[in-house]
């Protein structure tokens, strides 16, 4: 029989509850796999965690939209997170920004059309005495100049060379 990617998806979560476990405790924990591994989490895959957690799909809608980082919406492999706090703001925050869009051509809150990098503002990280700071995907980078920017995305970049494994990992300097 084949498999289409709902089965794929329901499947693979069914997966993720039996290692994390069937409970609403584990309800973060699995949304955060297939947010990673599907850059996105759909009503579907809400429906399917919801019937194995036995709660309410609402509630686990209402976690998604509440958690930016859980956010339902298609993000980009590389989903970059610039702090826009004051500190960070006094310290050339929005000359990084214009850096970040003219780079990709992409305004914050939109996901380049080749769907490798999303570009959000933040709140604090807690690395204000190091502003600007940047999050790329879970990696911090403190004191951000433009010239840093072309740096970062250089080094995201070779992620997708030709033959590039989704899975490989970036290396920063
Ligand atoms: S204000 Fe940007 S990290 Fe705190």
């Amino acid at each position: 029989m084949l498999m289409t990617e709902r089965d794929r998806l329901a499947s693979e979560i069914r997966s993720l509850a039996a290692k994390l476990g069937q409970d609403r405790t584990s309800l973060i924990p699995i949304l955060l796999e297939v947010k990673r591994k599907y850059h996105t989490i759909d009503s579907y895959a809400m429906q399917v965690i919801a019937d194995l957690l036995g709660i309410h799909p609402v509630e686990v809608n209402s976690v998604v939209s509440f958690y930016a980082f859980l956010g339902g919406h298609r993000q980009g492999k590389f989903v970059i997170r610039l702090c826009r706090t004051i500190s960070c703001d006094m310290q050339g925050k929005s000359r990084v920004e214009r850096q970040l869009e003219n780079d990709l051509g992409i305004r914050f809150g939109e996901t380049t059309p080749d769907g490798k990098f999303t570009l959000e503002f933040a709140n604090c990280m807690g690395m204000c005495d190091q502003g600007p700071a940047l999050l790329v995907n879970d990696r911090i980078h403190t004191r951000v100049t433009p010239e840093k920017v072309h740096e970062i995305l250089e080094a995201c970049r070779r992620v997708f060379g030709v033959h590039a494994a989704e899975t490989k990992e970036v290396v920063f300097k």
